[in-house]
């Protein structure tokens, strides 16, 4: 592990805080200080005097280190929009300085950082801010998390086929077993390991009330 990774996903709602979190642990099993970053969030809530995110406190108590909120989050928009629309409200936009001054601070304090994205691959950060952008500034090994379902194929390699014509590198991938309803899980998985330019570096099955702690055993982290 060398600074970090960029977790992001096929879309919104499949398993990202939840591998992100159990990624902390794994890391933190390591013997290694990671700490958590969702350096925009949309969809806040009011709490001790500043807009808080779900997604960016489970990071928080995920973390080996306790660090500012600001810094894990700097981004925290009110509005669950898109992070575009949900900054215009606020009066604000999202803008690369600010997060790359929180994860500086962030990576002074810690062995590594894993800074959870927003929605999936190509989800805008702003006008004129792309994920790609932050990834590339920030130079982070991206994880994809493929949530299982119907339809994940696709968008599983179109993720994949993005992410590298972005330039940047795809490390590895983590199935997220999203849906119970899906049939044929175990092909889906093998067609994803087939097909997916990265190794897979686990599986997390379905959960009534998935653990962090407990699934961060199921993960084997290849960067
Ligand atoms: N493997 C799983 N088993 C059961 N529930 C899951 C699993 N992965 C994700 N979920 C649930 O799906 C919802 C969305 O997951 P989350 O990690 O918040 O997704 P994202 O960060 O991509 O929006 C949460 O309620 C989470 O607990
Ligand atoms: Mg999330």
């Amino acid at each position: 592990m060398n600074k970090g990774l960029y977790v992001t996903g096929t879309d919104t709602g499949i398993g990202k805080t939840l591998a992100s979190c159990a990624l902390l642990h794994a890391l933190r099993g390591q013997g290694l200080r990671a700490v958590g970053m969702k350096p925009v969030a949309s969809g806040c809530t009011w709490l001790d005097g500043e807009w808080k995110n779900d997604d960016a406190l489970a990071l928080s108590r995920a973390a080996a280190v306790n660090v500012a909120y600001a810094d894990i989050n700097p981004f925290a928009l009110e509005h669950p929009l898109a992070p575009e629309l949900a900054a215009r409200d606020a009066g604000t936009e999202v803008t690369l300085l600010p997060i790359l001054d929180a994860h500086a601070r962030l990576a002074a304090q810690a062995d590594a950082v894993v800074v959870e994205g927003v929605g999936g691959w190509a989800a805008p950060l702003s006008a004129s801010l792309m994920q790609a952008d932050l990834v590339r500034a920030l130079q982070l090994p991206v994880v994809l998390v493929v949530g299982l379902r119907l339809g994940c194929l696709n968008h599983a390699l179109l993720s994949a086929h993005a992410i590298q014509a972005d330039g940047v590198i795809l490390a590895g991938w983590i199935a997220s077993h999203v849906d119970p309803a899906m049939e044929r899980v175990e092909d889906n998985i093998l067609m994803l390991q087939d097909r997916l330019p990265a190794p897979c570096w686990g599986v997390l099955p379905h959960a009534q009330h998935p653990d962090p702690v407990q699934l961060a055993s199921l993960l084997r982290i290849a960067v």
